[in-house]
């Protein structure tokens, strides 16, 4: 059995491809159809309903692209939404928070864990729950970050400034004793050494969309939908934005490390 079909992504702008990258590396021969929300980014201050209903337009847009599996590659999507839009559809969808939380709980020697994330994300407190569903002894300590968003979109990743704002986010972390901290948002891999950094070499960093592309190759291989084709030349992705596509295409490059091919914009999601 072959399933041709291409894997469905979607996030709030460009930090899905954090995942979109990690998914290229795990499934090379695997087809994506990307869909990054620029119109309506960011999802992070927004309300549930308004989260879910973005996230069922974003699902129906990637459904007409005939995807055999959706990634909803947005952290507060996937705190508020998930649950209540994985019912309604027949395709898997899967979301990052169980990949990122799997992770950190088997990583974790001391059993104290910290989470960083959206506003949403953390006043969800949906990492908490998962966690505490495996094991109600660990310890959590969540923060939200809310300007790194802003500074990654901006492409500040080692500023003097960006270090600054990492340090006083990060200070209620540090006299916790936690051994693993989970990168609860899509864009905080790209601050990981400015993280690493302020909170010293004994913390672990948990990078969700590792774990997810290995979540999602497991799905696949689960459900028998991989595919056997070999990878065709050039890009197995396809990019469509709800706005102008042109930051996307001149952003998504440092998410990436390459040059994106072709970004499209649609304008009725
Ligand atoms: N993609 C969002 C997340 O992972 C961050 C950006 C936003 O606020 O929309 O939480």
């Amino acid at each position: 059995m072959s399933d041709t079909r291409p894997i469905g992504i979607f996030d709030s702008g460009m930090g899905g491809l954090t995942v979109v990258k990690e998914v290229m590396r795990n499934l090379p021969n695997e087809k994506i159809v990307y869909f990054g929300d620029t119109a309506r980014v960011p999802y992070g201050p927004k309300s549930k309903e308004t989260i879910i209903r973005f996230s069922i337009e974003n699902i129906l847009f990637l459904l007409k692209n005939n995807v055999k599996l959706i990634i909803v590659a947005c952290n507060t999507a996937s705190s508020v939404a998930l649950t209540a839009i994985e019912k309604n559809f027949k395709v898997p969808i899967m979301g990052v928070i169980e990949p990122g939380v799997s992770a950190a709980v088997r990583i974790s020697k001391n059993k104290r864990i910290g989470i960083i994330g959206t506003k949403t994300t953390i006043k969800s407190r949906a990492y908490e729950q998962q966690i505490k569903k495996i094991n109600p002894s660990i310890q959590v300590y969540s923060v939200a970050c809310p300007l790194f968003v802003s500074l990654v979109e901006e492409g500040w990743l080692k500023t003097k400034i960006t270090k600054q704002i990492v340090t006083d986010y990060l200070r209620p972390l540090k006299n916790k004793d936690i051994d693993t901290i989970v990168l609860g948002c899509t864009h905080y891999p790209l601050l990981k050494p400015v993280i690493q950094d302020v909170l010293g070499k004994k913390v672990q960093l948990v990078d969700s969309a590792r774990q997810v592309a290995y979540g999602a190759s497991q799905i696949l291989e689960q459900q028998g939908l991989l595919t056997n084709r070999k990878k065709a030349k050039g890009q197995n992705v396809c990019f469509y934005v709800s706005d102008e596509p042109d930051n996307f295409a001149q952003q998504g490059e440092k998410f990436l490390g390459f040059k994106l091919n072709k970004v499209r914009k649609v304008s009725n999601v």
